[in-house]
């Protein structure tokens, strides 16, 4: 995609006494040719059904509604729209697998998620493209990120199923029963790897629910489990919106709720089991600090400030949307991130230089937009990256706020955009209780020469996840959840295991 904007002039003086121009001039000379990923070997129905029971059904009311693709506005297929009887269709026939699913031998549930991983890796390059067209993901993260990682805790799950006794020595580790699963739309398939994995691995039956916007992958991912020969029931992959959601954590005879989503709809959740037998894990919002230290290594630093917030055109739970800098570095921080901002190219998600890819939904452009408007009228410092957009679709260009203050909504509330909120500080005591002035707790960054400045950080942040020198590294054997508002229960490792057992 070509890009143009206008770079601020900047002059030095040469040794010949000239003025020379040092401005950096982005995309002038030059451009990226496009680079399409092809989509000839990908497999789209025009219509699919619900996966319950092993087989793919049409839904009892008969209704489908449309997914479509973000980049271009267009239909893409359409998919079932299941109601509170088609739930509990899917929840009897988990609840009839799981008595045979939960007693077969460990080592022959293992291998059927073993099965499972590899058929992933096999159809990785269809899945990667599907996932961009259906949710506007760039394929560079679908394909190197999304894809490799949902394969990865498959084979991490399949490779713990017989090894419970040495997981949880001198307990008696036993399935919870019928697992309901809600996922969003940011990461479709690897959300669905999240929680179907380590679920079934353990003995558990499941009911998934792919996110509105993003049905695509999950019923992928239904096709691959049928091929696998997985017994019938063990899985289940329903579509439908919020009330397909609600009636899957009503239903009297679920016996553990994973969700991941919004804050207010995680509340309802909770609100909804209380008083029941119903164990849940709720990963929810976050509003992640991302601390630069004095004596950081600033261009990596940038790097991680970029990844931090533009990264899945910053719908990520726990991206580092709140920039904290240290008052000595912050104008040099800051030049540089803007400078790297305008190299980022946003557009066709299918495009292999693409960064940053649409935005999942009109309806999060519409939220992302509100939110802009709202840092302009509190007074917050709006900028921009110059880039050209497509016309049809929807985006939006890299954005940041600078001299944001605590009170500011942009640095309270979840934007879930590429619209980073920046702030300073002078010292450490100051920028710890600047980050846990919030009420989530889901994850942060740090950034120092110093190990010791970082154990000391670490240790003072409430939050579940903290990178120090990096930022979001994902990996099946690190556990992932927050505190406070951005839910509690761990997904991954170990104690994404136990969340699906009882420890006796
Ligand atoms: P959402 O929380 O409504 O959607 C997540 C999932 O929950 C979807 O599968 C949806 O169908 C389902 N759901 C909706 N209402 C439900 C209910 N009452 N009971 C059970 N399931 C229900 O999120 P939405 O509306 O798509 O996004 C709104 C905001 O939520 C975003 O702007 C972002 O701030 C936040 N969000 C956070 C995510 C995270 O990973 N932490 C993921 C998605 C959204
Ligand atoms: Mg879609």
């Amino acid at each position: 995609m070509k890009t143009k904007q206008k770079a601020t002039v900047k002059k030095v003086t040469s040794t010949n006494g000239s003025m020379v121009d040092i401005s950096l001039k982005f995309n002038e000379g030059w451009s990226y040719s496009p680079a399409p990923e092809s989509t000839d070997h990908v497999s789209i129905k025009e219509r699919y059904e619900l996966f319950i029971g092993g087989k793919f059904v049409k839904p009892i009311k008969g209704k489908y509604f449309a997914t479509i693709n973000p980049a271009t506005e267009k239909k893409i297929s359409e998919v079932a729209n299941a109601s509170s009887e088609d739930v509990d269709k899917a929840v009897k026939a988990a609840r009839k697998a799981f008595g045979p699913w939960s007693s077969l031998p460990a080592r022959e549930r293992g291998k059927y998620v073993y099965r499972i991983a590899r058929m992933m890796q096999e159809k990785a390059r269809e899945l990667a493209v599907i996932e961009s067209i259906d949710g506007g993901k760039a394929i560079r993260e679908s394909r190197d990120i999304d894809i490799p990682l949902a394969a990865a805790h498959f084979f991490y799950y399949a490779g713990w199923a017989d090894k419970l006794d040495y997981a949880f020595p001198n307990k008696k580790p036993k399935p919870l029963g019928v697992a309901g699963q809600i996922i969003p739309w940011n990461f479709p398939l690897l959300m669905a790897a999240w929680k179907i994995a380590p679920a079934i691995a353990v003995g558990n039956t499941v009911i998934l629910k792919s996110a509105e916007t993003t049905p695509l992958t999950s019923l992928k991912l239904a096709e691959i489990i049928q091929e696998a020969g997985l017994p019938d029931g063990v899985v289940n992959i329903i579509t439908g919106a919020g009330d397909t959601g609600a009636a899957i954590v009503n239903h009297p005879d679920i016996d553990k709720i994973a969700f991941t989503g919004s804050t207010s709809v995680g509340k309802i959740i909770q609100k909804a089991i209380a008083g029941t037998d119903k164990k849940a894990t709720l990963e929810l919002g976050g509003k992640a600090a991302n601390i630069i230290l004095d004596d950081a290594p600033l261009d990596q630093a940038v790097e991680g400030i970029i990844n931090g917030i533009y990264f899945n055109q910053g719908h990520v739970c726990c991206a580092g949307s709140r920039l904290f800098v240290q008052e000595g570095v912050a104008e040099t921080v800051i030049r540089k991130l803007k400078d790297r901002m305008q190299t980022l190219i946003v557009g066709d998600p299918l495009d292999k230089n693409t960064d940053i890819g649409a935005i999942n939904s009109k309806e999060q452009l519409a939220t992302i937009n509100k939110y802009i408007k709202i840092g302009k009228k509190e007074g917050a410092d709006f900028y921009q990256s110059a880039c050209d957009i497509p016309e049809r679709g929807y985006w939006c260009r890299p954005t940041l706020f600078l001299n944001v203050s605590q009170s500011h909504r942009i640095a309270q509330e979840e934007i879930f955009g590429p619209v980073l909120a920046v702030q300073t500080f002078r010292t450490v005591d100051e920028v710890i209780e600047k980050a846990n002035n919030t009420p989530y707790g889901l994850s942060a960054g740090i950034w120092t020469d110093k190990g010791s400045k970082i154990f000391n950080i670490t240790s003072k942040l409430r939050a579940g996840v903290i990178w120090a020198n990096t930022y979001n590294k994902f990996d099946p054997a690190s556990p992932f959840g927050g505190y406070k508002e951005s839910g509690f229960g761990r997904e991954g490792g170990l104690p994404g295991l136990q969340a699906y057992l009882n420890l006796g």
